[in-house]
């Protein structure tokens, strides 16, 4: 279940639908971003920080990014994957939200 809250910030244009996971909980759980959870949140936080300013960063930009959280169990690799991936989501979103409606 999604809780907004932990993961938007105001300029944040991501959303949760219809009880669905945000886009970034959702690639970490994709994209096998976690083991422990003990870093997640804060993995998360950053990301989504992130992604509002840089929506495709490279690499070593998420690495930057995450280099406050220590991770003792994933190695990394797969929470910069993650990272990517919910801002490619993202963006996917919100050209999705941004067409707009048929006149009907
Ligand atoms: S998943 Fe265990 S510390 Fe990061």
């Amino acid at each position: 279940m999604c809780r907004p809250t932990a993961v938007r910030s105001p300029r944040s244009r991501a959303s949760c639908k219809g009880g669905a996971l945000h886009p970034i909980q959702a690639a970490f759980k994709e994209e096998h971003g976690l083991q422990c959870g003990f870093c997640t949140p804060g993995m998360m936080l950053v990301g989504s920080a992130l992604l509002e300013d840089n929506p495709s960063p490279t690499d070593d930009e998420v690495r930057w990014a995450i280099s406050g959280n220590i991770c003792r169990c994933t190695g990394y690799m797969n929470i910069v994957k993650a990272i990517q991936a919910a801002g490619s989501a993202m963006a996917e979103q919100q050209a999705a939200e941004s067409v707009p409606a048929a006149a009907s």
